[in-house]
């Protein structure tokens, strides 16, 4: 299990710095032995949506969470935009997903992307239905910009936004850092970095190699274990290898030494 330097806050929780996601499987049935690998091993929150393969996606995590227990998972599913302007529609979307998941609740519900036909507030308000119903124990929001992501922070009446699911990964992460972490730190929101590890291919990035080489650290930990270094950042990775999964979790537990970490920064540049 990672120690309490890889433990983050989420809500009033806490979850493992990385968590996985659920995007694009190829393999059901190898995937089901690396999730449940992860999930008894040091992983302890999962990432899906009811976009990804149709559903099939939410009703692996469902095989998956009846396998290893409800309990001590953090679950989250995101909703497409289209649903937003109608409460009895969210509400109707959440039952099928949580039926595809076989739980009677999920941990947090993101806004997939925004809803460009709708007033921020207007949709955040909206989804807050999900609180009100017990579908959700929290909400976030994905794809927001900054200002998206202020408004839906100040208009959320009910229930605060406690989470941001981005694009963040050591090749992509001058806005992130720039923009949106510090409104992030600053309203207690934590960071869902997502694509962390892009797609696999930080691995032959030269600056990333020698940091890797210098801390005995592979490449992919060494780029994950940047992300979590932040206080209020988890990343969700996805891995249908069973050893990819094992060395996701050696991501944490550790730190980029200072010099090492400088280096980095600077060779990225
Ligand atoms: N909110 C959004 O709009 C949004 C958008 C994109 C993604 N996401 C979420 O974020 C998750 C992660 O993003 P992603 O799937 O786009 O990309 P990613 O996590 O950066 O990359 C996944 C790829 O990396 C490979 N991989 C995993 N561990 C590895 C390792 N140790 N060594 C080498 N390769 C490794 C995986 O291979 P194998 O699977 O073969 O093991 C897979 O092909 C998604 O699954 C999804 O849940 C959210």
């Amino acid at each position: 299990m990672p120690g309490s330097i890889d433990r983050k806050r989420i809500g009033s929780d806490t979850i493992s710095s990385i968590g996985l996601g659920t995007y694009g499987i190829k393999n059901y049935s190898k995937a089901f032995e690396a999730y449940v690998y992860g999930l008894t091993n040091g992983i302890d929150h999962v990432d899906t949506a009811e976009m990804y393969d149709m559903g099939r996606a939410e009703e692996f995590v469902g095989e998956v969470i009846k396998h290893v227990g409800r309990d001590g998972v953090f679950i989250t599913t995101k909703m497409l935009p289209n649903r937003l302007d109608d409460r009895e529609k969210i509400v109707r979307t959440a039952q099928e997903s949580l039926r595809r998941l076989g739980v009677s609740y999920v941990d947090l519900y993101l806004i997939h992307w925004p809803n460009e036909r709708l007033s921020i507030t207007q949709q955040v308000q909206n989804f807050e239905v999900l609180i009100d119903k017990g579908l959700t124990r929290y909400i976030g929001v994905s794809n927001f910009s900054l200002n998206q992501l202020k408004e839906a922070v100040y208009g959320a009446k009910k229930t605060p936004i406690v989470a941001l699911q981005v694009h963040y990964s050591v090749l992509n992460r001058v806005e992130v850092e720039e923009q949106l972490l510090p409104f992030c730190m600053s309203q207690k929101i934590t960071l869902q970095a997502y694509t962390p590890i892009e797609r696999g291919s930080v691995k032959d990035n030269p600056c990333i190699k020698a940091v890797s080489e210098r801390t005995g650290k592979t490449p992919i930990q060494v780029s994950l274990n940047y992300l979590i270094s932040h206080e209020n950042v988890v990343a969700i990775p996805k891995a249908e290898r069973i050893e990819h999964v094992k060395e996701l979790i050696g991501a944490m537990g550790w730190r980029i030494p200072e010099a090492q970490m400088n280096y980095l920064k600077k060779c990225l540049q």
